[in-house]
């Protein structure tokens, strides 16, 4: 080939010789993400004054320097989970090796829509989806499939769940959650075409859990209004308290209905592969589907969700077209055939790596030091002055006692205002008609002294 034909601007890579340019460019990228972290303590978990220019593409490209001065702008105007008062939301630290997985991915550029797009990537995301299942007790049958997120996994075994019942295009068809259960199972119900009443609502007990009796109830009042149930959905670990549903009866009464159980685990999902006692893990296995979302805990960055299910045919059964523009290899699946999106980037490797480097061990430990965090928080917070929400995970929320709706959300508007002035970022959901502030202990790096400083702020 011609020599002026290559490298006459550096756009891409070389397939010759170094690659220095792009080493230079990775070497000052690295440093000024890694100055970036490292300065977190400085700067706090929010950026005190946005500044950040949103400068778009010109005639001509721009300069190196102008851009890594935009990289910086961009950081530095950037929320940040590195910082110990990160305690607002399930977006905890970013893990080492999963920051290199997704540099990795991104060099690769492989697709996961298709085995030839993608070889060793597809095989290691079915590997690690079986892995995953196994370890939670599915059988030779089971498999699973990465996705952006949660809801998008959630949505993925929904589809297949009423595939499934053979309830493709019915209107009638309804879906049974818990009051507490995540606001995405709306957005489900209506990607599916379905009215927002075909969600039936569930109500939990005082310790945020489905109440089976209102469950038994409501499966009978679907009968006779002649409604067809795609399937029942157990929450382990609500999005405000952490609450676990009680997967064990509702598995069996899914049994005797014959109704796909769906656990949306993508807060609680991943403590199944570990020793850790936690009431109603051991009937997972139970289910027909289970999200698992270790981004939201661990810091395998972000999105790294699966959704792993007990008999992967069922996936198969609802998402495959045959993609004609394809070719496709005996016995691989071409993993754009098992779930809704099509080209998928290989965030399977981040979620690989971020495993690997942890182990079994290390996995436990850090979901261990976020109930250690969270009981800590719970021992020391005033029970006098607070109403306190929480269960077995590593979610807090709480409001000072006897405040009426409106009263707080002007406490809570004001309180996380003044917890940020100091460098604490809490969230404010809303929940049983009134605005709480949530804590969300998943932050490795925050410790016992700064919950004690935390703690003040909030009796003060
Ligand atoms: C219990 C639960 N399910 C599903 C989701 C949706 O996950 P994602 O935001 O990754 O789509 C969340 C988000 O926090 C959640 O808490």
């Amino acid at each position: 080939m011609a020599e002026d034909l290559i490298n006459k601007e550096i756009y891409f890579p070389s397939y010759l010789g170094t690659n220095d340019k792009l080493i230079t460019l990775l070497n000052r990228t690295s440093i000024i993400l890694c100055d970036w972290l490292s300065k977190a303590n400085k700067n706090g978990p929010l950026p005190f004054n946005e500044s950040f220019k949103c400068m778009m593409p010109a005639e001509d490209g721009n300069s190196e320097e102008d851009l890594f001065s935009e990289i910086e702008s961009l950081l530095n105007n950037s929320f940040n989970p590195v910082h110990p008062g990160s305690l607002a939301h399930l977006d905890p630290p970013p893990l080492i090796f999963s920051i290199l997985g997704d540099l990795i991915a991104a060099g690769l550029n492989n697709n996961l829509l298709a085995y030839e797009l993608s070889p060793s990537v597809t095989l290691l995301e079915e590997s690690l989806c079986k892995w995953f299942a196994e370890k939670i007790g599915f059988d030779d049958f089971s498999g699973g499939i990465a996705a952006s997120g949660g809801t998008l996994s959630n949505l993925n075994a929904l589809i297949a769940a009423r595939n499934n019942a053979g309830l493709g295009t019915n209107p009638n068809s309804v879906l049974l959650v818990s009051e507490d259960a995540h606001s995405s199972f709306i957005k489900c119900i209506k990607v599916m075409g379905l009215d927002t009443s075909n969600l039936v609502r569930i109500k939990t007990d005082n310790q945020g859990r489905m109440n089976i009796n209102d469950l038994r109830k409501s499966l009978d009042k679907c009968s006779i209004e002649n409604k067809k149930i795609f399937a029942i959905v157990a929450t382990l670990g609500t999005t405000v308290r952490g609450a676990i549903d009680p997967i064990r009866e509702i598995s069996e009464i899914c049994k005797q209905r014959n109704i796909w159980l769906h656990i949306d685990g993508s807060i609680g999902g991943i403590f199944a592969i570990t020793s850790i006692p936690i009431e109603g893990l051991n009937s997972i296995n139970k289910a027909n589907s289970i999200t698992i979302n270790p981004q939201k805990i661990l810091g395998i960055t972000k999105t790294s969700s699966l959704l792993l299910v007990s008999n992967m045919s069922t996936l198969e059964n609802t998402f495959n077209t045959g993609l004609p523009y394809i070719s496709s290899k005996e016995n691989i699946i071409n993993r754009g055939e098992i779930g809704i999106q099509g080209s998928r980037p290989a965030e399977i490797i981040k979620l690989w790596l971020g495993l690997r480097f942890l182990g079994l061990n290390g996995i436990e430990d850090i979901l261990k030091s976020s109930i250690k965090r969270k009981d800590f928080f719970i021992k020391n917070i005033s029970k006098n002055k607070f109403d306190i929400y929480s269960g077995p995970l590593h979610i807090v929320s709480f409001l000072p006692k006897e405040l009426e709706p409106k009263e707080s959300d002007e406490w809570t508007h004001t309180k996380v205002n003044e917890l940020i002035n100091n460098n604490f970022m809490l969230s404010r959901p809303k929940f049983k008609g009134k605005y709480f502030l949530r804590v969300v202990m998943g932050n490795y790096n925050t410790n016992e002294s700064h919950i004690k400083e935390l703690l003040g702020l909030l009796d003060a």
